[in-house]
């Protein structure tokens, strides 16, 4: 029989705030300070009560249990509220079905495919910058992987406006689900700014993916991308009656993965960016392997083997700075973890930010230091180590197409513009947001070559 040790609270809480106070200042040094306090700590915010896992060996125990330690909890609940019972979203029960259908949109021999469609819009994008001009360097990456997720998934581009207009939905929502996981749900319905700008962004997102869904019906063509999978979607297994996916279903799909497949990747290149202005020294050695890889060309698909630097930049860069840097797990049976009882119906947090940012796996974890993952000079950092996708049966089904996406964009960016900090309040990640965002980051491009590129 296994003796259950009580887990402690972080010490703080306040009387009916908990720990909403350090949360709200600086939820990332409360994030940090946590380990030290346990493997496992309950954290109070308001009258809400949640268990943080600190160790990595138990969040991996976590994740690799996805029946047990079921998408629930604050973050997957108000994500529902947009994305429904959506692949990321969905509880154990519906998970696998939905995955076998869209896992195929993630095969290797697509995301090859895509990559030449990543590659254009980048050069597209670069092309548009002029030498000296200052760039809203989120706003012009969430533009680049906006487009690449319509034109990949969707097989469709939308319209500039529209476009323009499904980004704003989107970081409208990110900032309203963060608020709405902090909020009491009576607060929900109060008419007040931030409750209608989030129904608001959520509705016109809706009506855009119903708009792409409709017209590829109208076409009766199928591109073989995700759209069409969902739209045509039979389930493999014969033995399976239910019916296939309801109208709503698919635009909840199609809404999450706008959502999943635009903001963290344009978050990685953006952090990438600025991490790479403050340290001249390795945006220097980039530079060399860019110009030395690509001799002038955008960087493409063939390659990322050689793309060494850079893609163990957008690494570093992502232990940093995990786009998902909070999210939550329901535990739906009395079990044990780490020797502690966690009765069915807790509430479990984890953050890749809290295991990146732990000295005794990083040394110096807040150090930009691209060459930690650089194998044939140090020991790799342990497998736990690192969960910025996530892990086990619901791992992120994205990670090689954000990889790709990031290595790319932050290779032919490197090769034709350095970007250079322009005078300004310091660039902060904006910790009221479900993805961790580099706040005000703006910068001014200078030509790396001589002439403009074409
Ligand atoms: C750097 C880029 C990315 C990062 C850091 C990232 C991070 C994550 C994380 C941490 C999870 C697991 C969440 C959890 O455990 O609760 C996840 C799941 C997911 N991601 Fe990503 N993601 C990235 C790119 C993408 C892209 C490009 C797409 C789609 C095009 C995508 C679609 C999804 C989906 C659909 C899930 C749910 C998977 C499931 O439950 O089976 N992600 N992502």
């Amino acid at each position: 029989m296994i003796t259950a040790s009580p887990i402690a609270t972080v010490p703080g809480a306040l009387p009916l705030l908990g720990h909403l106070v350090p949360l709200a200042r600086d939820p990332l040094a409360f994030l940090r300070s946590l380990p030290a306090q346990g493997d496992l700590v309950r954290v109070c915010v308001g009258p809400f009560q949640a268990v943080m896992v600190c160790d990595p060996a138990l969040t991996r125990q976590v994740l690799l249990d996805d029946r047990t330690f079921d998408r629930g909890g604050v973050f997957y609940e108000r994500l529902r509220e947009v994305g429904g019972d959506s692949l990321g979203s969905c509880p154990h029960s519906l998970h696998r079905r939905q995955r076998r259908l869209l896992q195929p949109a993630f095969h290797p021999t697509r995301l090859a495919r895509y990559a030449q469609t990543m590659t254009d819009q980048i050069v597209a994008m670069t092309d548009a910058w002029r030498d000296d001009q200052v760039l809203d360097v989120l706003a012009e990456m969430l533009a680049l992987t906006g487009r690449v997720t319509t034109m990949t998934l969707f097989s469709d581009a939308l319209p500039a406006p529209v476009l323009r207009q499904a980004i704003d939905d989107i970081k409208a929502i990110a900032q309203g689900t963060f608020q709405r996981m902090l909020m009491p749900p009576p607060l929900d319905r109060l008419p007040i700014p931030s409750n209608r700008r989030f129904h608001e962004a959520s509705a016109s997102l809706h009506r855009t993916v119903r708009s792409l869904m409709a017209e590829r019906r109208a076409s009766g063509t199928d591109h073989g991308d995700l759209l069409s999978a969902l739209l045509t979607a039979r389930d493999p297994d014969p033995a399976e009656t239910r019916p296939t996916l309801s109208d709503d279903e698919i635009a909840d799909h199609l809404v999450a993965f706008f959502f999943a497949g635009a903001e963290t990747t344009a978050d990685a290149v953006a952090w990438a960016l600025h991490l790479l202005a403050q340290h001249p020294d390795i945006e220097d050695r980039l530079h060399a392997e860019v110009d030395a890889v690509l001799q002038g060309a955008p960087a493409a698909h063939e390659h990322l083997p050689r793309l060494k630097l850079t893609s163990r930049c957008i690494t570093e860069t992502l232990r940093l700075w995990p786009p998902g840097w909070l999210l939550t797990r329901t535990v739906t049976v009395d079990t044990h973890l780490g020797g502690h009882l966690l009765p069915a119906g807790t509430t479990l947090l984890y953050s890749a930010y809290l295991i990146q940012h732990r000295p005794d796996l990083y040394p110096d974890p807040e150090r930009f230091d691209p060459d930690r993952w650089d194998s044939d000079q140090r020991p790799a950092p342990p497998r736990d180590a690192f969960i910025v996708f996530g892990g086990g049966p619901r791992k992120c089904i994205g990670d090689q197409f954000g990889m790709i996406e990031s290595t790319l964009a932050l290779a032919t960016i490197a090769s034709r513009w350095k970007l250079r900090p322009v005078p300004g309040p310091p660039v902060r990640p904006d910790t009221h947001n479900i993805v961790l965002q580099p706040r005000g980051l703006r910068m001014r491009a200078v030509s790396r070559t001589t002439q403009q590129p074409s």
